[in-house]
């Protein structure tokens, strides 16, 4: 795993992603929502206004998750939330986005692992990290090898999320999430964390067991995982 402390984790991940696509017009993102890789797409879509990004008419994008219980076109249901922070900005057709279907909850699984398999799985998934140690939306105890599958998010992680929403009781309890073991097969995982707020959950993944009780330890697994961190979020590093 390589761990990376810099104030230029926004520029560093878009230097990742176009460097991918740039080698391969036709690469499959995985993409995570919330607040820490949005500088992230931020720098991408700037640098796609200012001429200076590829192309990103050949790619192809998965998202890691989705609320369950959000009516369609909610604005806060990630499809959304990657539409407007990133994908459309960036030319990308919206069929070319894939996600877990809420409306289908029990088979949107499975489904989702065969499209991913017949898409050739993901080549740079894009990761944040809950102040739980969540990755995706797998809290604490969830399989090492899980799949994409419904989940309830923990109390703390509603509240986590009730900025984005007019109060917690807003906050869906369920979500679809990639599966950790879904989640290793990408072959490159690019987590950004910053604040800290979670410095405690870094340091489990990155110094502590591999253990569901930090399911974001998974990326010590992974043979390609890269984690960039501002100084707060690396500070109960050793
Ligand atoms: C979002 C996701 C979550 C977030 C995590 C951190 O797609 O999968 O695991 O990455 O909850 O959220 P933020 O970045 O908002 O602190």
């Amino acid at each position: 795993m390589e761990v990376v402390i810099s104030d230029r984790s926004a520029a560093l991940a878009a230097d990742a992603v176009e460097a991918l696509v740039r080698g391969n017009p036709g690469a499959v993102l995985g993409l995570a929502t919330g607040s820490s890789p949005l500088p992230a797409y931020r720098e991408l879509v700037r640098r796609h206004d200012a001429g200076t990004g590829p192309s990103y008419d050949g790619v192809r994008c998965f998202l890691l998750d989705e609320y369950v219980g959000l009516p369609p076109g909610h604005p806060q249901t990630y499809r959304e939330t990657i539409f407007r922070e990133l994908t459309d900005a960036l030319g990308i057709a919206r069929d070319r986005v894939a996600s877990p279907d809420p409306a289908d909850p029990e088979h949107a699984g499975p489904r989702y692992e065969e499209t991913l398999r017949a898409a050739g799985g993901v080549d740079l998934q894009v990761l944040g990290i809950g102040g739980d140690g969540h990755l995706g939306f797998n809290e604490p105890g969830s399989s090492l090898a899980s799949a994409t599958r419904i989940k309830t998010l923990t109390e703390r992680t509603r509240r986590d999320n009730a900025r984005f929403f007019g109060s917690v009781d807003e906050v869906p309890r369920h979500v679809l999430t990639q599966g950790l073991g879904t989640i290793l097969r990408a072959r490159h995982l690019l987590l950004i964390a910053s604040g800290a707020a979670k410095a405690e959950a870094v340091a489990a993944a990155v110094e502590g067991p591999v253990s569901a009780s930090c399911p974001a330890s998974v990326l010590q697994l992974h043979p390609h995982a890269t984690v960039l961190l501002d100084d707060p979020a690396a500070s109960r590093l050793e």
